[in-house]
């Protein structure tokens, strides 16, 4: 086995080959995904909202995420691993450095951070101390108190025009991968065709070079699941099946569908 890295994911971009990543939380579902093929993980703060059973990912602490990407490792040594850092664990350069080196040091390849242009500083002092970045912009979970809920973001000219000012900056300050959540299509598009770096959607359309589901929408667990969500358990019948069809369906850009995009 060779350990997924991103001159692979930047390759995959030059390809226009598209690729599936998953949020993985401990070694056994980590495992299962590496057999099946998934080589990206993230190690989400979801994860307050799937195994803490909070409302949202602000309870979520370094520790937590150190705990689950410790785990995640374990049961895949060759994948490439995002960690998030939570709620309010970077609010300064300095602070970043500190819990990132936390998260790195318990296996992650990368840390994700959400938010525009404010990050510049942040990512420009982690990427310069050795630390890969994800950057996070459209809906970011843990600014939900301030959106007033979980919305679709981008969907008038001057936010839009600010998520792609946003996402230009950013990789300008040296992150290497975007993740989009819920914005339109087309927007997604605009975003995934301007930047170098691989872009990866939730419910972002199928035009992103990546996709990612949180595990328990892609399995049916969650009871109210978003509309971009799909149970691929339903059809394949066991988990390792329902997985690898994620991964086709991603791969072939049946997954999204019209039917879980915004326009
Ligand atoms: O925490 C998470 O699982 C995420 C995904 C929704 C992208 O950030």
């Amino acid at each position: 086995m060779k350990p997924m890295t991103m001159t692979d994911l930047n390759q995959l971009k030059k390809e226009k080959r598209k690729f599936a990543t998953i949020t993985a939380y401990d070694a056994s579902f980590a495992r299962l995904f590496a057999e099946q093929g998934i080589d990206v993980m993230l190690v989400g703060d979801s994860l307050g909202m799937t195994l803490q059973g909070a409302d949202t990912t602000i309870p979520v602490t370094v520790e937590d995420i150190v705990y689950h990407t410790r785990c995640v490792r374990t049961g895949a040594p060759y994948a490439f691993l995002i960690a998030d850092m939570p709620f309010m664990s970077y609010a300064t350069p300095e602070q970043s450095c500190e819990n990132a080196a936390k998260l790195m040091r318990a296996g992650a390849n990368m840390v994700k951070v959400e938010g525009g242009n404010w990050l510049f500083d942040t990512i420009k002092m982690l990427t310069e101390r050795s630390v890969p970045v994800c950057a996070h912009l459209g809906l970011t979970p843990q600014s939900v108190h301030i959106l007033g809920g979980y919305k679709v973001q981008g969907r008038d000219e001057i936010s839009a025009n600010q998520l792609i000012k946003d996402a230009i900056i950013l990789e300008k300050a040296g992150t290497q991968l975007l993740v989009l959540e819920c914005v339109p299509v087309e927007l997604a598009k605009r975003i995934t065709d301007k930047l170098q770096i691989p872009v990866i959607g939730i419910g972002a359309g199928n035009m992103t070079d990546g996709q990612v589901l949180v595990m328990h929408d892609a399995l049916g667990i969650t009871a109210s699941p978003p509309k971009f969500a799909k149970n691929f358990l339903e059809k394949a019948g066991n988990i390792r099946d329902a997985i690898r069809l994620y991964k086709e369906q991603v791969e072939n850009g049946t997954y999204p569908g019209k039917e879980h995009s915004f326009y």
